[in-house]
């Protein structure tokens, strides 16, 4: 069997997974630029989606920057990471949905955006198509789906000029196994750079692939957050199913221990983001 199951979320989701992807959200929006892509237009009165929205963070970001009449829904498996309904803007909802199943009749055509983001660990053999058709689902026609991976697949590691520990790194050789790790669960990421081939085939336009310029400045920031996810994923995989590449779940926490002196000393990870924006018919 596949070290990581169909449909199986690997990292956990409990308060130090909610610190972990706020702290991300604003990583990101720091690496894009914007929390929606600007050629995507939204009207005073539209209604906007985020799917697998964890703590709810893009939502709650978003609904900040749009007027009060903008409606903003997040869904998610799993309510572990929302806050308390009633401390949320009045134009922001939060309920749980699983975007690996059918969407229920009352979620079809209802929205003018549907977002994705960081959802990759879920996507099995390079085929997006089915939560793909999930999204454009949701969409009323001409709506737009705004897509956002980092490619946790191809991370690369670099020593800036005062690294002075082993080379090549134990996080570089860590990497190696890491990729098995991914290849043996059939989890690839391909299929970021032909999601808008898929969209179009489809039948939506505009589909349009960005790519954002790393910014070394923020390595230690984008090593923290992947140290992080790792470490999640020891409790919450390895300690149950130790794995013939990562080992278990107390070897690779001891790997990253070592991994975080690197990281001390100056070494750090560079992942690339894939934002993908697309059209539904009208
Ligand atoms: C890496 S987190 C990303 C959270 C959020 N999108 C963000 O960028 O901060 C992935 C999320 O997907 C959720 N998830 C896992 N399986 C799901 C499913 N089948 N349907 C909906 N959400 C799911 C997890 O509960 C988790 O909150």
């Amino acid at each position: 069997m596949a070290p990581v199951r169909e449909g199986e979320y690997m990292i956990q989701t409990n308060g130090q997974s909610s610190a972990r992807l706020n702290f991300q959200h604003f990583w990101v929006e720091e690496c894009l630029g914007y929390l929606l892509h600007p050629n995507i237009p939204v009207s005073d009165n539209a209604k906007v989606a985020d799917i697998a929205t964890g703590t709810g963070i893009w939502p709650i970001a978003y609904s900040r920057r749009v007027p009060s009449t903008v409606q903003v829904d997040g869904f998610d498996i799993t309510d572990d990471m929302f806050p308390p309904a009633d401390w949320l803007p009045s134009n922001v909802s939060l309920r749980t949905l699983d975007i690996l199943k059918p969407i229920p009749e009352e979620l079809k055509g209802q929205y003018d955006v549907v977002c994705i983001r960081y959802f990759g660990v879920l996507i099995k053999n390079n085929k997006p198509d089915f939560v793909l058709r999930n999204l454009v689902d949701m969409l009323k026609p001409g709506g737009y789906i705004q897509w956002v991976e980092a490619d946790i697949y191809n991370q690369r590691v670099v020593e800036s000029a005062r690294y002075t520990l082993s080379s090549p790194t134990t996080l570089e050789q860590h990497l190696q196994g890491w990729q098995k790790y991914l290849d043996s669960s059939e989890l690839r990421y391909d299929w970021l750079k032909t999601l808008p081939d898929i969209c179009k085939s489809i039948g939506m336009s505009e589909a349009n692939l960005y790519i954002p310029e790393i910014l070394p400045a923020y390595r230690f920031t984008a090593s923290t957050l992947v140290l992080g996810a790792w470490e999640e994923m020891t409790y919450k995989c390895l300690d149950e199913r130790p794995d013939e590449f990562l080992g278990t779940g107390s070897e690779l926490r001891e790997k990253i221990a070592g991994f975080r002196k690197e990281v001390d000393q100056g070494a750090g990870l560079d992942l690339d983001y894939y934002v993908t924006v697309a059209r539904k018919w009208a």
